[in-house]
C-alpha cells in the first residue's frame, strides 16, 4: 500500500471528526426531543425510606397498600415489592384518570413493569420509586418483576385490574382493592 501524505491523512481525520460530531450532535437531539416534546423522561424521583421500617413507615403498612384516592381525588397506588411478591398482588385502577404509582422495596432491587403501558421503573431499597401514567385500556395486565432478585424472581409477578371510570368505586376511606376474579 502506498504511503499517505500528511495531508489526505488530515483529511481522513476531519472527516471523522465531522462524523463523530454530528452522530452525538443527532442523538442529544433525540434525548431533548423526547425529553421536552413527548416527555419522554426516566423516573426522576428522589426521595428516600430507610428499608428496614418500610412496613412501619406511615405510608407504606399494610392498612395502607393498593388503591387510595385522596380529597382532591388524586388516585395513588402504593406497592411494597419484596422477594418473590408484590404487596397486595392485585391492584385496582381507574381507566382514563391520572394515576400516581409509588413502590418501596425492604429487601434488594426489584424492576416493575406494566405490559402494554408506560409504566417502568427500577424499585431501589432505600428510595420511592414513583411513576405517572394513564391507563388508557380497561382489563386484567400483567405486571411482572423484570430485575433479577433472586431464586423466585421468575414467580414474582402481579395485577393491575384496570377498571372503566364508572365502575372504579372506592370504600368510604377513599381505598379500592381488588375483588376476587
Ligand atoms: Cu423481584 Cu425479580
Amino acid at each position: 500500500m502506498a504511503a499517505r501524505t500528511e495531508h489526505e491523512v488530515l483529511a481522513t481525520e476531519l472527516r471523522w471528526t465531522i462524523a463523530v460530531v454530528a452522530s452525538v450532535a443527532l442523538i442529544s437531539l433525540a434525548i431533548l426531543w423526547a425529553g421536552l416534546v413527548h416527555f419522554i423522561n426516566p423516573p426522576s424521583n428522589l426521595e428516600t425510606i430507610d428499608p428496614t421500617k418500610v412496613h412501619l413507615s406511615p405510608e407504606f403498612t399494610e392498612a395502607n397498600l393498593g388503591t387510595r384516592v385522596d380529597e382532591g381525588g388524586r388516585v395513588t397506588t402504593r406497592i411494597v415489592t419484596a422477594q418473590f411478591a408484590f404487596i397486595p398482588p392485585c391492584v385496582v385502577v381507574p381507566a382514563d384518570e391520572p394515576v400516581t404509582l409509588r413502590l418501596v422495596s425492604p429487601d434488594v432491587i426489584h424492576g416493575v413493569l406494566v405490559t402494554g403501558t408506560n409504566v417502568n421503573t427500577m424499585v431501589v431499597p432505600g428510595y420511592v420509586s414513583q411513576v405517572h401514567t394513564v391507563f388508557q385500556k380497561t382489563g386484567d395486565l400483567l405486571m411482572p418483576c423484570h430485575e433479577y432478585c433472586g431464586i423466585g424472581h421468575s414467580q414474582m409477578w402481579s395485577t393491575v385490574r384496570v377498571v372503566p371510570k364508572a365502575e372504579f368505586k372506592p370504600g368510604p376511606d377513599g381505598r379500592a382493592l381488588c375483588e376476587k376474579p
